[in-house]
C-alpha cells in the first residue's frame, strides 16, 4: 500500500496534521496503537492559545469549540493571602485563552477525519518506520495480526512523547536536552462546578495548586506531588482536603467539592529533541518536546508545529518547493525555545522544591511580588501565556 504522508499517532497533533493536509489535496494514514474510545476519553490539557483556537476555526473544526469553549481574559495568581488577576484584556488587548478539553478537541478531529473518508487506523502495535533517510520511507506495523507495510513521500512522527519515531533517528544524528523536576501533579475531573470564573494558580508552603475547569458543571484541579506518589495514597477526601488547604488562602473563598470523576498522577519534565526532522521523518508534538504543564502549552506548541509542517509538505507537493521542509525544525524550534523557557519559568516560580532553603523561599515570593506588580513584568507572563508569535 502507498500513501503520501504517513502518520504515526492520533493525537492532536497526528489528527490535525491528517485534517490540514486533506484540505490542501494531499493524502494520509494515521496509525494509533489506542483504540477510538481510548484516545477520545483521555483527560489532559485545557487550554488552547488564541491561535490553537484561529487555526482550528479556519480549519473548519472550530464550530463546537466556538459553542461550548470557555473565553478567559485572565488568569488569578494566589499567594501570601492575596489574590492577584493577570489581565489580558489590559495587557495584551483582543487576545485570550479558551478552556476547551483536549479530549474534544481529538472528538471533533476524528468526526471531521472520518466524516471526509480519513484512513485512521487504529490498534495497530508493532509500528516500525524504515528507510526514513530515502526518498522511500515506509511504516510497517501490526493490525489485526496482520503484518502490514504502507509506502510513504514522507514520514510525521506524532506518537508523543513515549512513541516510537524520535528513535528511529539515528543516535548520533539528534541531541536531547532534558530537565526532570522533583515533584509531580496529581489531577483531577470532578463534577462540580468551578468555585471562580477564571483560572487559580495559588503558590503556597504546602506546594502549588490549580482550579481549572471544563464545563460550567465539571472542574479540573491539579496539585503538586512528590515525583514518587501513588494515587493509592490519595484518596478523594485527602485530595479535596489538601485542595482546600492550599486554595482557601484568602478572604471569601470557598472550594466546592464534588464526585472526582477522574484522577492521573502526571511527571514533571522538560526536553528537546534537536534537529526535529531527518531525511524524510518529521516529528511534531510531543514526539519532539515536552514541557512541564504550568504554562499550559503542550497541546498549543503540537498545534504550532503542525501548521508549520503542511505549509512546507503543501508547498513542496505544489511548486516542488523543498525550502520550508529544510527549514522546518528551524522554524518550529523558536517557538519550542520560547515555551520551554515559559514553562521552566512558570514551574520555578510556582512550586516550593524540597531543596528550597529559605533563601531561594524569598526569591520565589520577591518574584510573584514584581510579576503582579509591575506592568512589564504581568505584561511578560500574559503575552507568553496567550501565546507569543515569533
Ligand atoms: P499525544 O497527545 O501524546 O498523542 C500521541 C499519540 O500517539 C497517542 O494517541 C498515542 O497513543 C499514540 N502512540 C504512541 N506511541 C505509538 C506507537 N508506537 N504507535 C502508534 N501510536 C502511538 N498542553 C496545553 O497546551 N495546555 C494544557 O493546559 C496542558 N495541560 C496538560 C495537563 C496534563 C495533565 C498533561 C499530561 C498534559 C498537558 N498538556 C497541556 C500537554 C498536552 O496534553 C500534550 O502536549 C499533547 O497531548 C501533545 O499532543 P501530541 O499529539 O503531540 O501527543
Ligand atoms: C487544565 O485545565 O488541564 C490545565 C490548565 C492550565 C494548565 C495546565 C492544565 O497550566
Amino acid at each position: 500500500m502507498r500513501t503520501q504522508v504517513g502518520i504515526v499517532g492520533a493525537g492532536p497533533a497526528g489528527l490535525l496534521l491528517s485534517h490540514l493536509l486533506h484540505r490542501e489535496g494531499i493524502e494520509s494514514v494515521v496509525l494509533e496503537m489506542r483504540s477510538r474510545a481510548y484516545i477520545e476519553k483521555r483527560v489532559r490539557a485545557g487550554v488552547l492559545e488564541h491561535g490553537t483556537v484561529e487555526t482550528l476555526r479556519a480549519a473548519g473544526v472550530g464550530e463546537r469549540l466556538s459553542r461550548e469553549g470557555l473565553i478567559h481574559q485572565g488568569i488569578e495568581l494566589r499567594f501570601g493571602g492575596r489574590r492577584h488577576r493577570i489581565a489580558f484584556e489590559e495587557l495584551v488587548p483582543g487576545r485570550a485563552i479558551t478552556v476547551y478539553g483536549q479530549q474534544e478537541v481529538v472528538k471533533d478531529l476524528v468526526a471531521a477525519r472520518l466524516a471526509s473518508g480519513g484512513d485512521i487506523r487504529f490498534e495497530v502495535d508493532d509500528v516500525a518506520l524504515t528507510a526514513i533517510d530515502s526518498e522511500r520511507p515506509s511504516v510497517k506495523f501490526r493490525a489485526a495480526g496482520e503484518r502490514e507495510s504502507i509506502e510513504c513521500d514522507f514520514i510525521a512522527g506524532c506518537d508523543g512523547f513515549h512513541g516510537v519515531s524520535r528513535d528511529a533517528i539515528p543516535a548520533g544524528a539528534r541531541t536531547h536536552f532534558e530537565r526532570e523536576y522533583p515533584f509531580a501533579w496529581l489531577g483531577i475531573l470532578a463534577r462540580v462546578a468551578p468555585s471562580a470564573d477564571e483560572l487559580i494558580y495559588a503558590y503556597g508552603d504546602r506546594g502549588f495548586a490549580l482550579h481549572s475547569m471544563r464545563s460550567p458543571e465539571v472542574s479540573r484541579f491539579y496539585l503538586q506531588v512528590g515525583a514518587d506518589a501513588q494515587l493509592e495514597s490519595w484518596p478523594d477526601d485527602r485530595i479535596w482536603a489538601e485542595l482546600r488547604a492550599r486554595l482557601e488562602t484568602v478572604p471569601g473563598f470557598s472550594l466546592a467539592a464534588g464526585p472526582i470523576l477522574e484522577k492521573n498522577i502526571t511527571a514533571m519534565r522538560s526536553f528537546v529533541v534537536e534537529p526535529m526532522q531527518f531525511g524524510r521523518l518529521y516529528l511534531a508534538g510531543d514526539a519532539a518536546h515536552i514541557v512541564p504543564p504550568t504554562g499550559a502549552k503542550g497541546l498549543n506548541l503540537a498545534v504550532a508545529d503542525v501548521r508549520v509542517l503542511t505549509r512546507a509538505l503543501a508547498d513542496w507537493y505544489a511548486r516542488g518547493d523543498a525550502s520550508g521542509l529544510a527549514q522546518y525544525s528551524a522554524t518550529c524550534l523558536r517557538r519550542v525555545w520560547r515555551a520551554q523557557h515559559f514553562s521552566y519559568w512558570m514551574t520555578t516560580l510556582l512550586h516550593p522544591f524540597d531543596s528550597d532553603d529559605a533563601y531561594a523561599r524569598r526569591l520565589q515570593l520577591s518574584q510573584l511580588e514584581y510579576v503582579v506588580s509591575s506592568r512589564a513584568a504581568a505584561t511578560s507572563l500574559a503575552e507568553n501565556y496567550v501565546g507569543w508569535e515569533p
